[in-house]
């Protein structure tokens, strides 16, 4: 069996592998790092949304062998100890969250909009978020939080 190597929030690991394992599974079943969702297993949901080299990317589409030396960002890499990402905070002071489940990957995704987009309209964000379905919270709560992460990774 393969052994991959990658950094994982700032920690270097490896593990073997089978060459059809799924990053997602690599993370959630190899490192129990469970923040990272499954909702679909199919590429619809974004429940599983991590970043790659700072890029988000449905875990679910990319074996674990090919993120071999990456940098790897879970939703338990955001916070730094007790202090919430400002994005992870936005979604709390906003309510942009109901049952939890779509939330690591709308939090990851919208990390990576606002690092390349710092103040996204509220059309952009819902163009964005076409990757990622919530079925809780009719996403205006989410867009609202958005808006307010942005503004405070801006500042
Ligand atoms: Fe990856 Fe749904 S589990 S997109
Ligand atoms: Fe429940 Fe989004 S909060 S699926």
């Amino acid at each position: 069996m393969p052994n991959v190597s990658m950094k994982i929030n700032g920690k270097a690991v490896s593990g073997e592998v089978e060459g059809r394992t799924l990053l997602v599974d690599f993370l959630r079943e190899g490192q129990r790092l469970t923040g990272t969702h499954v909702g679909c297993d199919t590429s619809q949901c974004g429940a599983c949304v991590v970043l790659v080299d700072g890029r988000s990317v449905k875990s679910c589409t990319m074996l674990a062998v090919q993120a071999e030396g990456t940098d790897v960002t879970t939703i338990e890499g955001l916070a730094n100890g007790d202090d919430l990402h400002p994005m992870q905070e936005a979604f709390r002071e906003n309510h942009g969250l109901q049952c939890g489940f779509c939330t690591p990957g709308m939090i990851m995704s919208a990390v990576d909009l606002a690092k390349n987009n710092p103040d996204p309209s509220e059309d952009e964000i819902r163009d964005w978020l076409e990757g990622n379905i919530c079925r809780c919270t009719g996403y205006h709560n989410i867009v609202k939080s958005i808006k307010a992460g942005a503004e405070a990774m801006r500042g």
